[in-house]
């Protein structure tokens, strides 16, 4: 397929770098658990891939996509891709200026989207002042979370910073940035799926104002490392993501309960969200005792970060995908109005088909990695039931994207001529 530079490009390559990420992920997962870690270079270049090549790259997409002339933006999209191979480049030799070099360009790569950004708060159901609140605290947060990763490798804060500098990087991109946007973004295209009306604006500017709001205060307790701000911090991002799950939920009810592929995942998605911000406070709640009431290593961290990670992050991405790609690849595809809408309901069927397994395999092997982490309070690595469990997670979540990797393949190779004629 000749690659176009529209939206459709973005969305497909963005999965693509999410694929090779969760390949490596389950390989440093599998490594976790069977005693034999990967190096520090091969954890960077599965977060850098998950996160900039795959999350940002597919939310870029979608900023695209909200607009009424899809064009072509070649230079977005290669300042994107070169941004996230320079980055990992860097990565692997450790080589600073170019890591730097890759996060000015990839800064550089979300400055043209800030007039689709403007767009999105001008249409936003919830009224400008706080969708400016919302979304100004995810941009600083991209500039912020960017400079803060320029910064520390080329020392630019003090050394006795470094640590601090770190935790800002990290909490800046993951949940200042990715997980405000998507909550954004899910706030318009999930009614869009279901052709209804969000549940509740109200509900909506509630969730606009506390999230951003207990991800400030939470970030201010991770950085004077007092738990007793971090705490209140995770529980006004709590309200927010409740308040957000049951405005989703309710937006479903609303609309008659419809079963599609593409809303059942965001469906999934709010859940995880909250059941991670519940875990994360647990886990600061846990620190308050010295020792901590219980150990918490890089395993546990793992399977509670990726509750956010698998279960919020990319299932909501992947309901996204499964909306909108069918929509995108017939419009690209076929110039033909007569023949773009059999086209797109033979994509749709692709997209649809076995979804009901791919939930429930990212689903179970979401929740298998916390159950692994929770096992080896009881059991030592090598155990049999650590054993299994870690398995059979790592078989559903490569199941489960399998799927949707066989099911773009399909989708790539339908004919539009022949779809026309069915
Ligand atoms: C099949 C899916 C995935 C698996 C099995 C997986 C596994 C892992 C493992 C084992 C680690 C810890 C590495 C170490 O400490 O040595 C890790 C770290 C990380 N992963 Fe993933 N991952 C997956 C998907 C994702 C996705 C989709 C994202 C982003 C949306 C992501 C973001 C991160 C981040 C930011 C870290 C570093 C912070 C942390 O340890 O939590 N991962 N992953």
């Amino acid at each position: 397929m000749k690659l176009s530079y529209r939206p459709l490009s973005f969305l497909l390559m963005g999965f693509v770098w999410v694929l090779i990420a969760c390949l490596l992920g389950l390989a440093l997962f599998l490594g976790m658990t069977t005693g034999r870690p990967y190096g520090q270079v091969f954890r960077s270049l599965h977060v850098h891939s998950a996160l900039i090549g795959g999350v940002m790259q597919i939310i870029a997409g979608l900023l695209l996509a909200g607009r009424e002339h899809r064009k072509s933006e070649p230079l977005i999209f290669i300042a994107l891709n070169l941004g996230t191979l320079g980055m990992l480049i860097g990565q692997a030799h450790g080589h600073f200026p170019l890591m730097s070099l890759a996060a000015i360009v990839l800064l550089g790569a979300f400055f043209p989207l800030r007039e689709d950004l403007v767009r999105q708060i001008r249409h936003s159901a919830m009224g400008a002042p706080v969708s400016y609140w919302f979304y100004g605290i995810a941009m600083v947060s991209l500039a912020g979370g960017l400079l803060a990763g320029t910064a520390v490798p080329l020392r630019l804060m003090p050394y006795e910073y470094i640590g601090q500098g770190r935790l800002l990087h990290i909490h800046l991109l993951t949940q200042g940035f990715v997980l405000l946007m998507i909550v954004g973004a899910m706030h318009a295209q999930f009614p869009a799926f279901l052709n209804a009306r969000l549940h509740s604006p109200m509900l909506g500017q509630l969730t606009f104002t506390l999230l951003p709001l207990g991800f400030v205060v939470l970030l201010a307790g991770f950085l004077t490392a007092t738990l007793w701000v971090q705490i209140p911090g995770g529980a006004l991002m709590l309200i927010g993501a409740l308040l957000y799950s049951y405005n989703i939920v309710r937006t479903w009810t609303d609309a008659g309960r419809p079963r599609k592929p593409a809303s059942d995942l965001c469906l999934l998605a709010t859940f995880y969200l909250v059941v991670a911000i519940a875990c994360g406070i647990l886990v600061s709640v846990n620190m308050l005792g010295d020792p901590p009431f219980m150990p918490f290593g890089s395993l546990h961290l793992t399977a509670y970060t990726h509750l956010a990670f698998i279960g919020f992050m990319l299932l909501s991405l992947l309901g996204a995908l499964t909306d909108l790609l069918p929509r995108l690849m017939a419009e690209e595809r076929t110039p033909s109005n007569k023949k773009r809408g059999p086209y797109e309901a033979a994509l749709t069927g692709i997209i649809g088909r076995w979804s009901l397994i791919q939930l429930w395999a990212l689903s179970v092997g979401t929740m298998c990695i916390a159950v692994v982490a929770a096992l080896v309070w009881q059991y030592p690595l090598n155990a049999t039931p650590v054993k299994a469990v870690a398995g059979a997670g790592a078989l559903m979540l490569a199941t489960g994207l399998g799927l949707f990797a066989t099911k773009l393949v399909q989708m790539l190779i339908e004919d539009p001529e022949r779809a026309s004629k069915l």
